[in-house]
């Protein structure tokens, strides 16, 4: 796993400015105002930041942004960082400028003189988030791989004892925004279903009950359904679940179900070659239940919060499920399966009715890179959001908004059920090429009990991406985690 970037908050030593090594990093407001490590930086280097400050340059510069002047002359730093920002300035706009810095930085140590700066809390989170890269599997100089993404971050603020207390919940998040990442970066051969489990199980140490469920039991259940995308892999299928329990004995806990399709190959139905490699992602909606999870245990959130996984991997093989097959679900509907590379709602329709059978949740959110449909409605930019319940939905969609992680509803209907007739069984497992995304959903919300508010978030677009977005580089995004721990803070404790 990659390891985790340390921030730390110090009173301010104003001499560090001419004397730290690696980066320092002073802040400028917009109309340039340079508060005390401004104005040293400024008579060390013989006024360079003044002189930056009358140029085009910074006339240009937007709030949040960083100017680099690179072997300041004054100065043991190796480049002065000058952060353009408003002393009082937004959590997102922070959070913005933070993951300025750390590109900035690119993994180099960093000193920031942020002296009474607003909101240093949320900056910092800004740094954690985007403070991240996935080398486990390079090769190569060791001493530029210890460099990589280990670079300390110390920040001299004027309340460093409040800053850290602000911070320790968000670097919690950012510790889950990275867990998922690794899940979801993880090539196939390493995450197998069992190394999943394996990590999962090791959250114990946080204070989370984790329970495996081998195939054995999973039979016993009646998951016919999830066992059916399994059996064509030699990897075992399981349900890992994980439980919170940081809220009141009797409080009935979130639900949030997750689909670990580990390798998706479509199965019989199987996927053109180009581009199958990206399906090593099909676990994103795992990935997003386990750091949120993970963030909820760390943060030692007041609620009780249930995590389920279905971990299975889709092969083609001589004992793998066929299009035209009839299978039982555990909820005793039966579905036909028209194609087997619309395996997701296979795998969540079980473990979403175990979920409520148990559990009787006061809501639940199940997440799945379920649809290629929805990256062409969405793009990369938000998720699909659907829903069974107005409150609780508007509920998560402020979350996600507050997160700044794009999160878009979408509608559902009879109309759209019905597409899902069979001729032989109760249901099919696709209902044609319209409206994709949304089938999709109707399929899983035959499966939620009608006094169960839901939301079904459809994270194909979003999980992993070619790009850098705004707080990760290209890979895993983490999407998600953020707007379900605050989802849960502000409506669950
Ligand atoms: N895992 C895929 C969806 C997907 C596509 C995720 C692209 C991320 C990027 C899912 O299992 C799938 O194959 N869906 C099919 C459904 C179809 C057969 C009804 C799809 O979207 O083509
Ligand atoms: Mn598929
Ligand atoms: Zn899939």
């Amino acid at each position: 796993m990659s390891s985790l970037i340390q921030i730390r908050f110090q009173s301010t030593d104003i001499d560090a400015v001419a004397t730290s090594e690696g980066r320092v990093a002073v802040i400028v407001t917009p109309d340039g105002k340079l508060d005390k490590a401004a104005r040293r930086a400024n008579r060390v280097t013989k006024g360079a930041v003044a002189r930056l400050i009358e140029s085009k340059r910074f006339e240009k510069a937007k709030a949040g942004q960083v100017i680099s002047l690179a072997w300041p002359a004054g100065m043991a730093a190796e480049a002065l960082d000058v952060l353009v920002l408003p002393r009082r300035t937004d959590a997102t706009e922070a959070r913005k400028a933070g993951v300025a810095l750390a590109k900035a930085a690119d993994g180099k140590p960093l000193l920031l003189m942020a002296g009474s700066q607003g909101k240093i809390e949320e900056l910092a989170a800004g740094i954690a988030l985007r403070a991240y890269s996935f080398d486990a599997h390079k090769t190569g100089d060791e001493d530029e791989a210890e460099s990589s993404d280990k670079g300390d971050v110390v920040i001299h603020h004027s309340k460093p004892d409040q800053a850290e207390a602000a911070f320790a919940p968000l670097m919690a998040v950012a510790e889950g925004v990275h867990m998922t990442r690794d899940l979801v970066n993880e090539p196939a051969n390493v995450l197998t279903t069992t190394e999943f489990a394996d990590r999962l199980d090791e959250m114990k140490a946080l204070g989370l009950e984790v329970e495996v469920l081998e195939e054995d039991k999973l039979a016993e259940l009646g998951m016919r359904t999830l066992l059916s995308v399994g059996q064509g892999s030699d990897s075992p299928s399981k349900v890992v679940v994980m439980q919170w329990k940081g809220g009141d004995k009797d409080d009935a806990p979130l639900a949030l179900v997750g689909k670990g399709v580990v390798f998706d190959t479509g199965g019989i139905s199987l996927k053109p070659s180009g581009g199958m490699e990206d399906m090593t992602m099909d676990m994103g909606g795992a990935g997003v239940v386990a750091g949120a999870m993970r963030a909820l245990a760390l943060r030692k959130a007041k609620a009780n919060v249930v995590g389920l996984v279905g971990l299975v991997e889709n092969m083609p093989s001589g004992n793998a499920s066929r299009p035209g097959d009839v299978v039982r679900s555990m909820k005793g509907d039966t579905v036909e399966i028209i194609n087997t590379d619309a395996e997701g709602r296979l795998v969540l329709c079980d473990v979403m009715w175990y979920a409520q059978e148990r559990f009787q949740p006061v809501g639940m959110i199940d997440l799945a890179t379920l649809t290629g449909a929805i990256i062409v409605g969405l793009g990369h930019e938000n998720a699909g959001v659907f829903s069974n319940n107005d409150t609780f939905c508007n509920a998560f969609l402020k979350a996600a908004d507050a997160e700044d992680e794009g999160a878009w509803r979408m509608p559902l209907g009879k109309a759209y059920d019905d597409l899902l007739k069979s001729r032989i069984a109760d249901m099919k497992n696709v209902g044609g090429r319209p409206a994709g995304s949304i089938t999709a959903a109707q399929f899983l919300q035959r499966f939620v009990k009608e006094e169960t508010p839901w939301i079904h978030l459809d994270i194909a677009g979003v999980a992993s991406v070619k790009s850098d977005t705004s707080y990760a580089p290209k890979g895993a995004t983490g999407w998600g985690v953020r707007a379900l721990s605050r989802f849960v803070q502000d409506n669950f404790e």
